[in-house]
């Protein structure tokens, strides 16, 4: 059977970042709520110039400058900061990255879960046709109301893969546990910027979903938990995995390893939720995290989407792995960071909407190649600076 997976994959998250403890300074709160209580310690923050598309195209570059565009056929983008209601956000980013024109595009939408669909049709893609390459692209923010229990949740990131019948990185598995049920824990309808939820349903319908897809992954002939060396999850916040890893360690009646899915929360815990993205997020810490070889081991992984859909897939850790990781790229990114005060986190977060085809123009506040230059007669301008 031919080997399909990740060939390899890359993140970008903005540089600015407001702290948790600023916020909870500001509220009130014991900053302890958040960093153990959530586990998170920042929220990422875009600039008006930037947005899905830019993250994106910023997340894939990486990718692009190594492995060239060579066999890339199709663009799958997942998600749920969507920009238009009809236009993909894929083609922005396939002429920003000087994509081949005989490719196809699609966006897809299940609240965070939509790029493990994307992922795995790619795979099967790729073994009908192993001589393309898919590239799949999870980009969100995370902004909830101010003040809402949701609001030190917020985040923003995005993550690009490129699958192929070479996957370098992890071979993705055949099996997958799954559950779809129609509740409202988290849905934003279309004529709000900012989602309505239920904070502590919605905690308890993940918890159920990750417990019944992984009975669906049994029955259909998964692994067992003994096989794997490393779990990922949906992070909505970090402290949200620790639940579930100790939800899935009860279930299958296993002892306790918090160090099995602690190496995939480090990234998430300075970035936030960043929807689609976070359990990829998740992956690719996991991978640059872990102290020890991963090769040849296998890494459970449990995708969410509210509304809800769940998935629990395995992938196999391909041997060399380490030379096509972004490690020091990653590194650098999340260490150039600035905070901002209180007052600026609250400029960014009320970023400017374009009403009847007025004229918006942006500030450089993107430090990245890409950026949004501006939105004119209901166009987004978005620019290569490099160009
Ligand atoms: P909350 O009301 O702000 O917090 O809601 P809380 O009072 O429940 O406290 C949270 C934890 O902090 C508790 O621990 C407290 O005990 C602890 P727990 O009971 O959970 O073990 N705590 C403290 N710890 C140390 N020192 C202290 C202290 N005080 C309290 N001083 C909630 C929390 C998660 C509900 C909220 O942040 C929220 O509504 N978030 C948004 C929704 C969300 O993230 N849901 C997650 C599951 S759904 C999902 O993952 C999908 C999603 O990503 C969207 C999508 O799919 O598109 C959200």
């Amino acid at each position: 059977m031919i080997k399909t997976g990740i060939e390899a994959m890359s993140f970008y998250t903005p540089h600015r970042y407001i702290s948790l403890a600023t916020l909870a300074e500001k509220h009130g709160i014991d900053p302890e709520k958040f960093s153990r209580g959530i586990g998170q310690e920042k929220i990422a923050l875009p600039g008006h110039d930037e947005d899905i598309v830019t993250m994106a195209a910023e997340a894939a570059r990486p990718l692009i400058d190594r492995y060239g565009t060579e066999g890339i056929d199709t663009v799958l983008f997942a998600t749920e900061t969507g920009i238009d209601q009809s236009k993909a956000a894929g083609i922005y980013v396939h002429r920003l990255l000087g994509l081949p024109a005989n490719c196809r595009n699609v966006e897809l939408k299940q609240a965070c879960y939509s790029a493990t669909p994307a992922l795995q049709l790619a795979c099967s893609y790729v073994a009908r046709r192993p001589d393309r390459k898919v590239l799949v692209i999870a980009s969100d923010v995370a902004r909830y109301d101010r003040e809402s229990s949701g609001e030190a949740t917020q985040g923003a990131g995005a993550v690009a893969m490129l699958i192929s019948a070479d996957p370098k990185l992890l071979e993705i598995g055949a099996v997958s546990g799954l559950f779809s049920e129609d509740i409202m824990d988290f849905w934003r309808p279309n004529h709000r910027r900012t989602p309505l939820f239920d904070g502590k349903f919605s905690t308890l319908r993940y918890l159920n979903a990750l417990i019944e897809a992984w009975r669906d992954y049994g029955e259909n002939g998964g692994k067992a938990y003994e096989d794997f060396a490393r779990f990922c999850y949906h992070l909505p916040f970090s402290r949200m995995g620790e639940k579930a890893h100790r939800h899935l360690a009860k279930s299958a009646k296993a002892s306790l390893d918090m160090e099995m899915a602690l190496p995939g929360m480090l990234y998430n815990r300075v970035v936030g939720n960043s929807y689609t993205a976070s359990i990829y997020l998740a992956l690719i810490s996991t991978l640059e995290n872990s102290e020890d070889d991963l090769t040849g081991k296998s890494i459970g992984l449990f995708s969410y989407g509210s509304g809800a859909t769940g998935e629990f897939f395995d992938a196999t850790v391909v041997s060399g792995y380490q030379e096509h990781l972004f490690t020091q790229h990653h590194q650098a990114i999340l260490e150039d960071r600035v905070p901002v005060s209180y007052e600026d986190y609250v400029e960014l977060w009320g970023a400017p909407v374009a009403k009847d085809g007025e004229e918006l123009t942006f500030e450089v506040e993107a430090r990245g190649r890409y950026r949004l230059a501006g939105i004119n007669d209901h166009k987004r301008i978005y620019v290569d600076t490099r160009a």
